[in-house]
């Protein structure tokens, strides 16, 4: 084997150990909107660049240097530069695909309490919590200290879910359920999507109470009030509200241990009716634990920040528990964006 390393090599490591600097480079002109300006100008000089994002040309020219050799931005022949087909679906305000309100969120939570992932590791705690005001143990209930925050948290959130949870509405068969309860729901993406492909279905977000407020404005917006509802509550302290025949764990489980995942599957169970559904949807990790590339960056968060007890399980762990819980008939399967539905059925 050469002993030599090659340029690529160098270049992979380079991205690994200056990622900061990339990611701050992409908030930057996130915050000026260039992907948009340069989506409505097609190309832009320098010069133009800088009359537009009203900055200096210096600065401009080292934006516009680390955009290009990231391969965010093009440059082309004649000096002009252009949107990457992936910043014009990713970055541009008017793409409805766009992810936004998720590069504010790394840069507002992830950024800062990733600070802390080498004593998270070593204490196996979120020490990357005291980066955000409050003395709660988890950050979804420290975001209530900081309403821009958790403002800009529920609307990465809805970036993230709502393409996934068109996934989901696509690969699930509610036909023959009654009332569905997503627990930790969030701002209701799920339920609205669920309600109106489901057009029997019943559904409730039982969350936070901080969060509630939040999910009933989604839900008067929706046209779908007489079915749907906001439950405040602590899954870990209430009970489950009652009369549901599916529960739905969605981006949930990944944030709590082991242990609570299995004391919240077996109070799912507990709450079920014979038939009764149980529905988890995440991420999903490799059974030989070798990836994917998103579960890898997304579990340090969960250690880090989130609660230090979470992360991206495998399908087989997922499944092991709910049988242990007392679900049986389970399927499996999986969904674009690294994405995987797991439906355990209390027999
Ligand atoms: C990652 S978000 C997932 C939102 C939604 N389920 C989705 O798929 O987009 C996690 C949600 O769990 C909620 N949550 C955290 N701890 C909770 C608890 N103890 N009881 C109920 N909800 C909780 C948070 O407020 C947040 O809305």
């Amino acid at each position: 084997m050469s002993e030599e390393i090659t340029q690529q090599e160098v270049d992979n490591f380079l991205k690994i150990f200056g990622g900061h600097i990339l990611f701050q480079t992409l908030r930057a002109a996130v915050e000026f909107d260039l992907f948009t300006k340069l989506s409505v100008h097609k190309q832009l000089t320098l010069v133009q660049i800088t009359e537009l994002l009203n900055i200096q040309k210096q600065p401009a020219r080292i934006l516009l240097l680390g955009l290009v050799s990231s391969g965010i931005l093009k440059k082309n022949p004649d000096n002009t530069y252009a949107n990457s087909r992936a910043a014009e679906i990713a970055l541009t305000s008017h793409s409805p695909r766009n992810v936004i309100s998720y590069v504010k969120l790394q840069h507002h939570v992830m950024y800062k309490g990733m600070f802390h992932l080498f004593e998270s590791i070593k204490e196996y705690k979120n020490v990357g919590l005291q980066e955000f005001e409050g003395e709660e143990p988890t950050l979804y209930q420290r975001l209530g200290h900081t309403p821009e925050v958790k403002q800009i948290f529920q609307d990465a959130m809805h970036e993230l879910s709502v393409y996934a949870n068109k996934d989901l509405a696509n690969h699930i068969d509610l036909a023959d359920s009654k009332f569905l309860v997503d627990i930790g729901g969030g701002d209701g993406t799920n339920i609205i999507e669920l309600a109106n492909k489901f057009q029997n279905l019943r559904a409730a977000v039982f969350d936070l109470p901080s969060v509630c407020p939040i999910t009933q404005g989604k839900i008067n917006q929706s046209n779908l009030t007489d079915r749907l509802s906001a439950i405040p509550g602590n899954c870990f302290e209430d009970e489950f509200p009652g009369d549901a025949d599916c529960y739905l764990f969605s981006h949930f489980c990944t944030i709590w241990s082991e242990q609570k995942n299995k004391m919240l599957f077996r109070k799912a169970y507990d709450a079920l009716p014979k038939n009764g559904k149980v529905i988890i949807f995440n991420m999903m990790q490799d059974n030989d634990e070798t990836g994917p590339l998103s579960t890898a960056l997304g579990s340090p968060y969960f250690l880090t920040i989130a609660t230090g007890e979470g992360m991206l399980y495998t399908w087989n762990e997922y499944e092991s528990w709910l049988r242990e819980a007392g679900f049986s008939e389970i399927k499996t399967a999986k969904l674009p964006q690294d994405h995987g539905v797991i439906i355990g059925v209390k027999g």
